[in-house]
């Protein structure tokens, strides 16, 4: 672990940089850089070491075109949720997925039964089996930003429909479906900030010193 200014920099600026993409060129893949970008996913930290993660490769058209409608019809139904605040008609001219362009769409899942019954540290927050796949999720994220190609997460779904398009079994979690592709539209601010739908907090907002919510900082 000894970086030099131009590697720390490039880290910081892989992690400021990167940016969720929803517009993807047909161009193909080159596939030895997503062997890269999921061997990034598959070193990241897990909880007790369970490493629940695994990778399904989505190239197929029709495959891409069912998780595309399944990704379409949850977005309509969360439409509603806008409503109240008279938002729906803007939510729903967000572009919120990019499945059928992307060429590439890899589905990772987690695996909670993976090491047995105890696996170290999990006994306490189930939940860190699912934080061990988000923080594989982010390596690749960043890991594809250092190949130049664009990922987008797409959240946008309901599990039972994700299962049986992919021919998942039931105890398996379909976590987050990943679009890669290249793109000609890599924007320099979160596509939701630019689209005026939300912005980033202030960062001094969210210090708290020894306490929460003391926000007196000097010593
Ligand atoms: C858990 C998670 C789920 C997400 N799901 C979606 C999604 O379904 N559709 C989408 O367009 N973006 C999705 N995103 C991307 C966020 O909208 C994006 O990260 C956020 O707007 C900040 O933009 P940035 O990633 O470009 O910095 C998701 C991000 C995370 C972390």
């Amino acid at each position: 672990m000894n970086f030099s200014n131009e590697q720390r920099d490039a880290v910081y600026e892989a992690i400021h940089n990167r940016r969720d993409i929803r517009r993807f060129l047909s161009t193909p893949l080159d596939e030895t850089a997503i062997k890269r970008i999921l061997l990034a996913g598959h070193h990241a930290p897990s909880v007790g070491f369970m490493q629940p993660w695994d990778f399904i490769l989505v190239s197929s058209d029709s495959i891409k075109n069912e998780l595309a409608a399944a990704a379409d019809k949850e977005r309509r139904a969360l439409a509603i949720h806008f409503a109240a605040e008279g938002r729906d008609s803007k939510f729903l001219s967000l572009k919120v997925e990019g499945l059928r362009e992307a060429p590439l769409t890899v589905c990772i899942t987690c695996d909670p039964t993976r090491g047995g019954d105890h696996v170290l540290g999990r006994n306490s927050i189930p939940e860190t089996d699912i934080l061990s796949v988000a923080c594989a999720i982010q390596n690749m994220w960043l890991a594809a930003y250092a190949e130049g190609i664009a990922m987008g997460w797409v959240s946008f779904y309901k599990k039972a429909d994700v299962r049986r398009i992919l021919n998942i079994p039931p105890h398996i979690d379909p976590t987050a479906l990943l679009s890669f592709g290249y793109t000609d539209e890599y924007p320099d601010q979160p596509l939701l900030e630019k689209a005026g739908w939300a912005k980033r907090n202030s960062f001094d907002s969210l210090l708290h010193y020894d306490t929460w919510n003391n926000k007196d900082g000097s010593r």
